[in-house]
């Protein structure tokens, strides 16, 4: 990639950034991660049999093959728990390190009370921590992110560890052109200094904002509103400003600095495709090239979002775990790109350097686990699970076990659960 121009913006990265004066002085970054699922999923082409669509459509025309449901006791507070506990297990860290914990998340589960205080009480988090979520649809755990890499770079942390959570339920309505691009989860990640997976950069991120009505959710709504075709259009125009401005700031004078593998925000995995095009495009590539970069530089990444669907502000860090995953040891020392989009909206461009011990840690954390776990839903209780969703925020604790459609489902042990409500109507929440 050429740069023909060295922007204003660029000269003012280069005096600005925290990191800049000396780059390899500290490393930050992310240092584990994992990520958790609904014990049910739907297979894309049970639900294309019924709506009456090729399979096809959905599984290569959107690149689908299964999408995550959440059942009656898992809500966006369980999934944020049970990915933060396997995270803090499985990379061998204790709660008592955390002093930031953001939960990104647009399914919110009240006005008030963040997802993160919850989180903070059934982890055991330490008294001294900042805790709060962040909104702005799938850009919200990329908020959280880009927050907890200033808060260390800037000296705040006094060498703890930040915890970020992502974690939504995505819900369209029954039989909408958005069904089959549904999902549910949480991706948990360490953010802290040394880390032992990626080194992000800081404070040469390319950004994009504009007030656009492409997807939205009305505060009396569990279901998501889309104009479909308008958000993709507004997904790539936000790619094209966020990459010129990261373009300005990076220039790509030596090899090393090559981005060899993107990650996209996944609402659905055709998605990644066309955006990996348009930056193709950006850069000069005819289709025949970028048909090849996208099968080299972006397939790996999509691999676990086909099997559980948009998890809106996790689907870029489900990506970039599946990348790792499947290819951390080659990409050892390698730069990737990352490319977060929330509808609305807000996009960055950012980019990292895949640590040489990351396909170790990853490989004894056994991240894919949870997709061991699952059970595959009919689709009449995939229909009965949405049917209930409408009363779950209302539901009486006690009544749960009993008239939640759905709750014969096994319960793999240790997972949190969620009750439903007290007399007060407080949301009851329990970790086994
Ligand atoms: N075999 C193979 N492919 C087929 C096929 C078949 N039999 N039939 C259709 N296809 C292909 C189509 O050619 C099309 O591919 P291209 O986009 O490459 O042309 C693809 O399948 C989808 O077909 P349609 O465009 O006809 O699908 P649709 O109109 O029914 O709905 C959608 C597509 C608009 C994305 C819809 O699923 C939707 O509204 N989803 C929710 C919104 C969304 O995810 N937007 C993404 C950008 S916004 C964002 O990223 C934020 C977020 O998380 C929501």
């Amino acid at each position: 990639m050429t740069n023909p121009t060295r922007s204003a913006a660029q000269s003012a990265a280069s005096q600005s950034s925290p990191l800049s004066a000396d780059p390899s002085a500290r490393r930050i970054g992310i240092d584990a991660m994992a990520f958790a699922v609904p014990r049910g999923y739907l297979a894309l082409a049970d639900l294309a049999a019924v709506r009456g669509v090729p399979a096809a459509k959905y599984e290569q025309g959107l690149g689908v093959t299964q999408m995550a449901v959440a059942g009656p006791d898992e809500d966006p507070v369980t999934l944020a728990v049970d990915a933060a506990r396997q995270l803090l297990t499985g990379a061998g860290r204790s709660p008592a390190e955390i002093g930031l914990c953001i939960v990104g998340t647009e399914t919110a589960v009240d006005h008030s009370k963040p997802i993160a205080s919850y989180l903070h009480g059934l982890l055991g988090l330490p008294s001294a921590c900042r805790v709060f979520e962040t909104k702005h649809a799938c850009f919200g755990g990329t908020a959280g992110l880009q927050n907890a890499l200033d808060w260390i770079a800037s000296g705040s942390a006094r060498g703890r560890a930040a915890l970020i959570v992502c974690t939504d339920i995505a819900r369209y309505s029954l039989n909408s052109a958005g069904e089959p691009t549904q999902g549910a989860g949480a991706v948990a990640m360490l953010v802290s200094e040394n880390p032992r997976l990626v080194d992000l950069e800081v404070g040469r991120s390319g950004c994009f904002s504009a007030n656009v009505h492409d997807f939205w959710r009305p505060l009396y709504r569990k279901d998501a509103l889309v104009d479909g075709h308008f958000s993709v259009q507004c997904y790539l125009d936000a790619l094209s400003g966020a990459y010129a401005e990261w373009r300005a700031l990076n220039p790509d004078t030596d090899e090393a600095d090559r981005l060899v593998r993107t990650c996209y925000h996944v609402p659905y995995g055709k998605m990644a495709k066309k955006a990996h095009a348009r930056r193709c495009q950006i850069d000069g590539l005819d289709e025949a090239a970028a048909d090849a970069s996208y099968e080299r530089e972006v397939e790996p990444s999509l691999r676990l979002p086909s099997q559980v669907g948009n998890i809106y502000t996790g689907s870029l860090y489900l990506a970039l775990l599946s990348l790792l995953h499947h290819q951390a040891g080659e990409l050892a020392g390698k730069r990737v790109g990352l490319f977060s989009y929330g509808s609305g909206c807000a996009a960055e461009f950012f980019a990292g350097r895949v640590r040489p011990e990351a396909a170790a840690l990853l490989s004894a954390m056994d991240v894919t686990a949870p997709l061991r776990l699952r059970q595959r839903l009919s689709f009449p209780e995939y229909e009965a699970l949405r049917t209930g969703d409408a009363q779950a925020d209302q539901r009486p604790a006690e009544a749960a076990e009993t008239a939640a459609p759905g709750a014969a489902l096994k319960l793999p042990e240790l997972r949190p659960r969620y009750f439903g409500i007290d007399p007060q109507e407080r949301r009851i929440y329990a970790v086994q």
